[in-house]
């Protein structure tokens, strides 16, 4: 990894972006969906991203999640927050099935689905919203123009005051780190979620792109960006609540859930994000 990190640190080649469509493929979504299990290979990051979004929601808020996929994330965010309300909205009616599954899989009941484009909310009011949320959505979005119209729709439905992360990977420099990145599990991932990975890569913006989109969402935003591998955090506002003990209590049972091997994902993972100025809300170790 270190020498990939190394070339990919000494390059000045700028890989173009290759947009990756919306998921609505069957085996693609299936891939995707396993992955995002309790057993899955984004678990760890599932229960991480939930760490930092829970201190942004408040009981009784309604919360909205741009492309929220399988809804396996969000399943893990609702179950910390059972008092606030949760939209999924995604593009994908192959997806949106899938998040049906996984809600009703997980008996979760504060979660609803909606079909729609993050670009254009125009089913959601003006400053409806008190925290809006995407994780790993906004590499499919077809072009800048389209980051910059989800980030202002953000903004136009979002309460003042309220709260916002989104989290995506940026792009590599190289193919070959893309696709370093893309295989380092192959043994342990369906091949079809490898190619996506590397699809997914390909498609990220550069930190460049999500940075400059990020300005539209207006005063107060904060960005997280990570050394190395290009990774960013947007964040606006800051912590909305003290996290209660019962909170704090869930958050170690799902950990403890966790095997060694996702523990020890996840701990790297955070340790990686805190070089980038992002910390946990509280330990869990
Ligand atoms: C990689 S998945 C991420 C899902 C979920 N947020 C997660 O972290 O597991 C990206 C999702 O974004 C959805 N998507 C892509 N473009 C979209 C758009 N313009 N509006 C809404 N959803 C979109 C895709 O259908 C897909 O379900």
């Amino acid at each position: 990894m270190l020498v990939h990190l190394v070339l990919e640190r000494l390059s000045r080649q700028v890989l173009p972006r290759v947009p990756e469509p919306v998921m609505d493929n069957l085996s693609q979504t299936e891939a995707f969906a396993m992955a995002g299990r309790e057993d899955g290979i984004l678990a760890f990051i599932y229960l991480y991203q939930a760490l930092q979004i829970t201190p942004l929601v408040r009981n009784g808020d309604r919360v909205l999640d741009l492309g929220c996929g399988p809804a396996n994330q969000l399943v893990q965010i609702a179950r910390l927050n059972p008092d606030a309300h949760f939209m999924g909205l995604d593009a994908s009616a192959e997806m949106l099935d899938r998040a049906s599954e996984t809600i009703r899989r997980c008996k979760v009941e504060n979660i609803e689905l909606t079909a729609g484009d993050m670009t254009a909310l125009a089913e959601i009011a003006d400053a409806s919203i008190d925290c809006v949320i995407s994780t790993m959505s906004l590499h499919h979005l077809p072009d800048l123009a389209a980051l910059s119209d989800t980030m202002r729709e953000a903004r136009r439905v979002l309460k003042p005051g309220g709260g916002l992360y989104f989290v995506d990977f940026g792009r590599f420099k190289r193919t070959g780190t893309q696709r370093f990145f893309a295989e380092d599990r192959r043994d342990c991932q369906p091949e079809k979620f490898t190619r996506d990975y590397f699809n997914s890569m390909r498609a990220a913006f550069s930190l460049a792109e999500l940075s400059q989109a990020a300005a539209l969402l207006g005063p107060g935003v904060i960005r997280h960006s990570t050394p190395l591998a290009p990774f960013m955090v947007i964040l606006k506002g800051g912590a909305r609540r003290e996290l209660d003990d019962k909170t704090r209590q869930s958050a170690h049972g799902l950990y403890r859930r966790m095997t060694a091997a996702q523990q020890k994902d996840f701990r790297l993972y955070a340790r990686w994000l805190r070089a980038g100025g992002l910390g946990l809300p509280f330990a869990l170790d």
